[in-house]
This record gives structure tokens, sequence and C-alpha cells, in this order.
């Protein structure tokens, strides 16, 4: 199994959760983290950092899409390992449905 993040993290992307990663296997792409799968040793610690509650384990039911998504955009978008300012408007973005079909991006984010 692997954690994996999941819709909720779409223009949140708080960066917690880098900062606990043993592993440091987080990707960040332009408005949202992926975490690869190969490389997750499912300690479970950055589920609850997550103020969006965006980090699930894929044993959760309906989360093969999302494994998908971690898996793929892991090869492409740069490692991430240090907390970076969120977006301002964060918190309003907070829970929101149907972020990926409007606002996700394939495009990757800065790194570190
Ligand atoms: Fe990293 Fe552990 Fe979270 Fe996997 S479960 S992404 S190893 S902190
Ligand atoms: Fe995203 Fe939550 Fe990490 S919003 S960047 S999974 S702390």
């Amino acid at each position: 199994m692997t954690y994996v993040v999941t819709e909720a993290c779409i223009k949140c992307k708080y960066t917690d959760c880098v900062e606990v990663c043993p592993v440091d296997c987080f990707y960040e792409g332009e408005n949202m983290l992926v975490i690869h799968p190969d490389e997750c040793i499912d300690c479970g610690v950055c589920e609850p950092e997550c103020p969006a509650d965006a980090i699930k384990p894929d044993t959760e039911p309906g989360l093969e899409k999302w494994l998908e998504v971690n898996r793929d955009y892991a090869k492409s978008w740069p490692n991430i390992t240090q907390k970076k300012d969120s977006p301002e408007d964060a918190k309003e973005w907070e829970g929101k449905d149907g972020k990926f079909e409007k606002y996700f991006s394939s495009n990757p984010g800065s790194g570190d």
C-alpha cells in the first residue's frame, strides 16, 4: 500500500506534509502535491499533518484514480522537502468539490 494525496490538496497546497516525511517522497505540481507510491513507506505520519485532510491510505475505497494521479505525476514533477508559503486564498478552497475537473494542472511546481 501507499498513502496518496487527493483532490482536497488542489489549490490548498499547505505543504505541512513534506516536513514530516522521513523518505522525502512528495513531488510538487503547480497547485497540488503527490506522493511517489514506490517510495512511500506507509508510515502514516503525514496524514494528520494536512490541514485540508487531503492525504489518505490507498486502502480506503474509491481512491484508485488518485493512486494513478500520484503515480503518474511523481515521475515528472520535482521533489519537495521543505514547507513553502501556501496560496493566499488556500483557506477558501478547503473542502470544495469538483476541483480536479476544474483546476487540476499537470504543470510542475518549482520544487525545493
Ligand atoms: Fe512520507 Fe510516511 Fe506520508 Fe508515505 S506515509 S508520504 S512515507 S510521511
Ligand atoms: Fe496538500 Fe495537505 Fe500537503 S493540502 S500540500 S497534502 S499538507
